[in-house]
């Protein structure tokens, strides 16, 4: 089959690779009809290439058509439509049971020391091949993949597998109070989606930041407060003006950690390429490197006793972050991978007739998975007014 396979720093490229095939009793093999690049993609062409392998397989985003199930799958048969979440969580041992799904003690990568397995992402969540690809092959195929009504186009339910639940996560992780005020920073596909999230769970006042100008003027259509500047004395007085002096009751940090505005980021980014992979898989694990920009945003803008929730994806382990600047305004922090099974209940109910999120028309490219190179570097150039791409194998 044709697969989406990384090959290095900025090099992803379109291979011909063996078709998956079943390996357990509750496997599926998806035949993908749809499958996205996500701005955790760009991290493993950036700042995680140490943790990648060449050949690996790239993507979390898929869904599709069954065309095969093992002998132990009852739920599924040939012919049903699946959304497949970028978790691989078993959803019966003791964390899926608490809606704990990134963090599966089933597919947990202990010798790693990190949480569930991923699909398509880096030697630490699992190595497992990704969905940017004509098959792929589902593991639990009783209680993973999330089965979708036929008719729609695929975009309808598409953004199951990751925007919707991680936007849901983070607006329920920023605790926003009804008719509360909320900040997120970043207007990439999680950050757009979470300022519609929060405005359909209640928030009352919906602000953001960006400087990307088809992303901000895709959000103020959407009647969203958009400042479009990122530099910190911008949003924090941007914000206190909007909110009585005091600064949001909550902030999302949609960006993570290539944020812009972080000198040093640019200097790891630039030592992966260079420097072994041995050497800067220690050196992303356990160095402090700043390139916080956003969460430092974040934290300088919260009100006092507000919350922040990071959707955001960082590394390193001594990032310095202002703990006292924390304690002394009684800052509440949530943050992690998407439980995508955690939120699906809430959300499939809202796909099913009204577009009330407006995914319908969210992506704004639709390619064949053949262009996966040139969508990537559009993706991450933010070009051409892309803010999501779907690629069609
Ligand atoms: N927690 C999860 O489960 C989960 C799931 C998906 C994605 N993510 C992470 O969420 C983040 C966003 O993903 P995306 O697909 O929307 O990516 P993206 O790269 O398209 O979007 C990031 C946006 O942030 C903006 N930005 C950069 N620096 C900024 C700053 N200092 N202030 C405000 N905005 C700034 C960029 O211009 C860009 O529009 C990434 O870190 C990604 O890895 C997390
Ligand atoms: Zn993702
Ligand atoms: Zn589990």
């Amino acid at each position: 089959m044709r697969a989406v396979t990384w090959h290095g720093r900025d090099d992803v490229r379109v291979d011909t690779v063996p078709d998956p095939t079943i390996q357990d009793p509750t496997d599926v093999i998806v035949e993908i009809t749809s499958t996205g690049i996500c701005g955790s993609d760009l991290h493993l062409i950036d700042v995680l290439t140490p943790f990648m392998t060449v050949g690996d397989v790239m993507g979390h985003e898929p869904m599709g058509v069954v065309r095969e199930v093992g002998p132990g799958v009852t739920e599924l048969k040939a012919g049903d439509r699946v959304v497949v979440p970028f978790n691989i969580s078993c959803g019966t041992c003791w964390m899926c049971n608490q809606g704990l799904q990134s963090q599966c003690e089933t597919t947990q990568n202990r010798e790693q020391g990190f949480g569930a397995s991923l699909f398509g992402y880096t030697k630490l969540y699992g190595q497992v091949p990704g969905g940017q690809a004509e098959y792929l092959r589902v593991p639990f195929g009783n209680t993973l993949p999330i089965k979708v009504p036929d008719g729609p186009a695929d975009d309808r339910f598409f953004y199951l597998s990751d925007v919707l639940p991680t936007a849901w996560q983070g607006v329920q992780y920023a605790a926003v109070p009804p008719g509360g005020s909320v900040l997120v920073l970043g207007l990439g596909p999680i950050g757009d989606m979470a300022t519609r999230v929060a405005k359909h769970l209640g928030a009352g006042q919906v602000m953001a930041a960006d400087t990307v100008p088809e992303r901000v003027a895709r959000a103020r259509a959407n009647g969203i407060d958009v400042l479009d500047r990122t530099a910190q004395a911008d949003v924090v007085a941007w914000v206190r003006d909007k909110t009585d002096g005091r600064g949001p009751d909550a902030v999302i940090d949609a960006v993570g950690m290539e944020a812009h505005g972080s000198p040093a980021a640019k200097l790891a980014q630039k030592a992966t390429a260079i420097v072994p992979d041995a050497i800067m898989e220690k050196v992303m694990q356990v160095v402090g490197v700043d390139r916080m920009a956003a969460l430092n945003t974040a934290i300088a803008a919260v009100r006092r006793g507000g919350t922040i929730s990071l959707s955001g994806v960082y590394g390193g382990a001594t990032d310095p972050m202002p703990l006292m600047t924390m304690f002394d305004k009684q800052i509440q922090l949530r943050m992690g991978q998407a439980n995508v099974w955690r939120w699906v209940p809430d959300i499939l109910p809202l796909l099913e007739d009204e577009d009330f999120l407006g995914v319908d028309s969210f992506a704004t490219h639709h390619v064949p998975l053949e262009q996966a190179p040139e969508a990537y570097e559009t993706f991450r150039q933010k070009q051409d007014g892309a803010v999501k791409v779907l690629l069609k194998p």
